[in-house]
């Protein structure tokens, strides 16, 4: 009878410690991440309708916003296949090849800059620079605005997006549509945001034990926050410099940005928000295995080697940070008129 007692005994403590444990780690992560809204969020100086977002999304899907006419914001950042492109690095304009890989427009609207080095400061900021790009799609502001006034459907909904303007159709609203639209592209209610709202089992105990490694090997210290990176910038090779082919010589990151040496290879820590949607990783591309990419986090952020089970409860964690995509309804886009530019290439 005494052994039965001690086993009950030492049962009990072992659920009371287990569960103590779990409690525990579900702290420190709600100490150190914060789920995904399930609303839309408020953007700055653009208050999000739905007359914009509507706007805004046929833009987005608007081949004709390019000089040639074949290329649309989803060219890129196909919302089909986790907002990004085929890879390695983007294909734009006249199959020209640009030199860094499309990072996903999803849950964009909670990074603290866009683009890889940060260099503009919000999306609407950011939605000027593609359409000019001439890697990408090659235009100009006027050739946008007389593609847009050309369509009267286009004069209307913009009337409607910004009733309070006489001239509405400008390359700023065409911007701030964009961006209200992209503030819709969020991706709520991953199995990871239900256990930080307090559902200690919508993690399995394998991505439990990812989440805990993620934290104690110190990927959190880069990557935290709503989309777990996406909140501040580092070298790219913080212990060990990765291989040229990862980290090519000629693109030193934030540098281009601030001018500052000690900037140079440095980059914004990659958003995981949905990472497992889309391979291949880093800025540069080469990476087609998200366990091969935690592999080399490990080694050069952290000079750290993990073991392969290491690495496949890290990679199991990151799988929980795949979120329910918003359903979005393809746009039937205004029909050309006499007046529209024509294609380009
Ligand atoms: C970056 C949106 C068109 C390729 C971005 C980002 C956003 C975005 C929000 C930053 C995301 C982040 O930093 O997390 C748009 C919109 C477009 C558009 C609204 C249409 C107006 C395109 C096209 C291409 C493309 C057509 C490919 C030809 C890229 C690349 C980056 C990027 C390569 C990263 C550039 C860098 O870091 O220097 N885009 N995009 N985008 N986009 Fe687009
Ligand atoms: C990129 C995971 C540690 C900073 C990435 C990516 C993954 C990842 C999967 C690629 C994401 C993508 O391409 O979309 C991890 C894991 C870590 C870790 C599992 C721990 C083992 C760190 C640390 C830092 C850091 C400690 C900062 C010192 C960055 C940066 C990028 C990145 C700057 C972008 C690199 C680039 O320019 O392509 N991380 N990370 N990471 N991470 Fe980490």
């Amino acid at each position: 009878r005494l052994a039965r007692t001690l086993r009950a005994a030492a049962v009990a403590i072992l659920i009371s410690s287990s569960a103590g444990a779990d409690d525990d780690l579900m702290e420190a992560a709600r100490q150190t991440f914060k789920p995904i809204p399930s609303v839309v969020p408020a953007v700055k100086d653009n208050p999000v309708t739905h007359e914009k977002v509507e706007l805004g999304k046929m833009l987005f899907f608007d081949p004709r916003v390019s000089a040639s006419g074949i290329i649309s914001c989803n060219t890129c950042h196909n919302l089909g296949t986790g907002g990004v492109d085929a890879g390695p690095t983007s294909v734009g304009h006249g199959w020209q090849r640009g030199p860094r890989r499309a990072p996903t427009v999803y849950n964009a609207v909670f990074n603290v800059a866009q683009f890889w080095d940060g260099r503009a400061a919000d999306l609407k900021t950011q939605a000027k620079g593609p359409v000019q790009a001439s890697v990408e799609m090659n235009a100009t502001p006027d050739r946008v605005i007389s593609t847009l006034n050309s369509m009267n459907d286009y004069v209307v909904m913009f009337k409607k997006a910004f009733p309070n303007e006489v001239a509405p159709v400008t390359f700023d609203n065409f911007a701030r549509a964009i961006e209200a639209f992209e503030a819709i592209l969020i991706t709520p209610a991953a199995p990871f945001d239900q256990y930080l709202e307090g559902n200690t089992n919508a993690l399995d105990d394998q991505q439990k034990a990812g989440l805990k490694l993620f934290m104690e090997t110190g990927c959190a210290s880069c990557h935290n926050g709503i989309n777990v990176g996406g909140q501040d910038y580092f070298p790219f090779g913080a212990i060990k410099k990765p291989s040229t082919s990862l980290l090519p010589i000629a693109d030193k990151g934030r540098f281009a940005v601030t001018k500052v040496a000690g900037d140079e290879y440095v980059f914004r820590s990659a958003p995981l928000r949905n990472v497992a949607l889309r391979p291949p990783y880093f800025h540069s591309g080469q990476v087609w295995s998200l366990k091969r990419a935690v592999g080399v986090m490990a080694e050069v952020q952290l000079g750290v080697k993990l073991g392969d089970k290491e690495e496949n409860d890290i990679v199991a964690f990151l799988n929980s940070l795949t979120g329910q995509l918003p359903k979005i309804e393809y746009p039937i886009l205004p029909t050309r008129t006499d007046t529209t530019p024509l294609p380009s290439l």
